[in-house]
């Protein structure tokens, strides 16, 4: 007997499910970062703001490459909703905490579903999930980088001005740029 399902969609429904969930995730992360851009952009710090529109716009990014394999894949993608974004983050290095943290809880997310898509023999999926493995060792080193500045250089007198003039300066892991 045809598998019906299977010739209609290559994605099972729990993979699909957790992908849509991943949809979501990108989609607030976009949010989140573009309500980080105005956070900094009222404190003054103009670099930092400019990196979280960045940051916005390359969640987006991720959230349609997401949602474009779904419908490649016969599958049917959900046009997310985004409820709850923080448009407060405490303090300067409240930003780059929460920023770590959203990257760290999205890496943990993209592992879950490539462990997912190997369990259930769905090599697709998971090759389509490398990109997103290697993203999200970039973001969260840069991440990690960004947070350090605070540690390295202090927010004392001009520290907090001279946090957001490095802001634009950190790079990639060299090790990517090995492979360049
Ligand atoms: Fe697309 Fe940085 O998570």
């Amino acid at each position: 007997m045809k598998d019906l399902v299977r010739m209609k969609t290559s994605l099972s429904e729990e993979i699909e499910a957790l992908l849509n969930g991943q949809v979501k995730m990108e989609a607030k992360s976009s949010s989140i970062y573009l309500a980080m851009a105005a956070y900094c952009d009222r404190l003054g710090f103009e670099n930092s703001s400019e990196f979280f529109f960045q940051q916005a716009e390359e969640e987006r990014q991720h959230m349609l490459k997401i949602f474009r394999y779904i419908a490649d894949a016969g599958g049917t993608p959900v046009s997310p909703d985004v409820a709850n974004v923080p448009q407060e983050f405490g303090s300067f290095r409240g930003v780059y905490e929460n920023a770590l943290e959203q990257e760290i809880e999205v890496t943990n997310a993209i592992n879950k579903i490539v462990s997912a898509a190997y369990k259930g023999g769905d090599h697709t999926t998971a090759n389509f999930l490398q990109w997103f493995i290697s993203e999200q060792q970039e973001e969260e080193f840069t991440a990690r980088k960004r947070l350090e500045l605070f540690d390295v250089i202090g927010e004392e007198g001009i520290g907090a001005y001279m946090i957001d003039q490095k802001i634009p300066e950190i790079g990639p892991p060299t090790s990517e740029d090995a492979e360049a």
